[in-house]
C-alpha cells in the first residue's frame, strides 16, 4: 500500500472540478488508457485568465488527486502564471506524493502545458520527440526534461517520474544512455564544478574503492551490511549491497542519499550510483 497524505486522500475521495468544459479554449489530452493513466484537462479562458478548469482522469488515487489539485491551483490564474506550475508544485500542493507516484504530478503538468499550447495554437516539443519507451509512449524529450527538472539520477527514478521503463524493461539501456547524456550536458552548464577534475578510468576506480573502504563500508558494517563495487562505466558506478542491506527496505535511500552523495563529495560530482540487479 502507498502512504498518502491526508490532502491526497481528501482530493481522491472528493475530487474537485470533475467533468469537461464544453467549448473549452484550451484542451490537454495526455496519457492513454492502454498505458494505465489518462487525463483530459479543459480550460475556460477569458482575457488570458483561467476562469474555470475541469478534468477527467483514468488512473490511480494519486492521478485523480493530482488532477483535482491542478484544477484548484489554476483557477483564477493568468495563463502566463499557470504555465510556470511544475510537477513539484502539484506534489507540494498535495503535501507530497509517494516517489513511485510522481509520474501522476508529471501527467498533470503535461496536461496543463498541452491545454495552454492548444489555447495558443502551438505544438509542444515533446510531441515531436522520439519514443524511447514503447510500453508507455514516452519520448526522449520527456525523459531528458524529467532528469533535468527533478534532478533524477537512476533509471528507477526515471520510471517513477515518467513511467518509462516500468513495463517490459526493454528500454532500460536507452534510458541509461539518456540519463548519462542529460546529466553530462547539465554538468557542462554548471559554472563552477567543485570536483570536475580530470582522472583516468583507473584513477577513478581506485578512488571509488578507497572511499568505499575508508568511509562507506565501515558505516554499513555497523548495521550488519556491506557493499561491493561491481563496475564503473563512465560516470555510472554499479555496486551490490550485501548483508542486512539486501533485505533493508531503505536500500534505495542508502544508495542514493548516502553512497552516491559520499562518492560525489569525495571523488567526482557527476557519479551516478546504481545497484546491480
Ligand atoms: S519499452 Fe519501456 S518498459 Fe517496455
Amino acid at each position: 500500500m502507498w502512504e498518502y497524505t491526508d490532502t491526497v486522500t481528501e482530493h481522491f475521495q472528493n475530487p474537485r472540478n470533475v467533468g469537461e468544459i464544453p467549448d473549452a479554449q484550451g484542451t490537454g489530452d495526455v496519457g492513454s488508457l492502454a498505458c494505465g493513466d489518462a487525463l483530459k484537462l479543459t480550460l475556460k479562458i477569458e482575457n488570458d485568465c483561467i476562469v474555470d478548469a475541469k478534468f477527467k482522469t483514468f488512473g490511480c488515487a494519486s492521478a485523480i488527486a493530482s488532477s483535482s489539485a491542478l484544477t484548484e491551483m489554476v483557477k483564477g490564474m493568468k495563463v502566463e502564471d499557470a504555465e510556470k506550475i511544475t510537477n513539484e508544485d502539484i506534489a507540494d500542493f498535495l503535501g507530497g506524493l509517494p516517489k513511485e507516484k510522481m509520474h501522476c504530478s508529471v501527467m498533470g503538468r503535461e496536461a496543463l502545458e498541452a491545454a495552454i499550447a492548444d489555447y495558443r495554437g502551438l505544438v509542444l516539443p515533446s510531441a515531436e520527440g522520439e519514443i524511447v519507451c514503447e510500453c508507455f509512449g514516452v519520448t526522449d524529450i520527456e525523459v531528458s526534461r524529467a532528469v533535468k527538472e527533478s534532478n533524477l539520477r537512476s533509471v528507477e527514478e526515471i520510471t517513477n517520474f515518467t513511467k518509462a521503463g516500468g513495463g517490459c524493461g526493454k528500454c532500460e539501456d536507452k534510458l541509461r544512455a539518456l540519463l548519462l547524456e542529460t546529466v553530462s550536458e547539465d554538468l557542462k552548464t554548471v559554472p563552477v564544478i567543485k570536483k570536475a577534475k580530470k582522472m583516468t578510468a583507473l584513477q577513478k576506480i581506485k578512488q571509488i574503492e578507497e572511499v568505499l573502504d575508508r568511509e562507506i563500508r565501515p558505516e554499513l558494517k555497523k548495521d550488519g551490511g556491506d557493499i561491493e563495487l561491481i563496475d564503473v562505466d563512465g560516470d555510472f558506478v554499479t555496486v551490490s549491497l550485501r548483508g542486512s542491506c539486501t533485505s533493508c527496505t531503505n536500500s534505495e535511500t542508502t544508495l542514493k542519499e548516502y553512497v552516491e552523495k559520499k562518492l560525489r563529495e569525495l571523488v567526482l560530482d557527476s557519479l551516478i550510483v546504481e545497484e546491480d540487479k
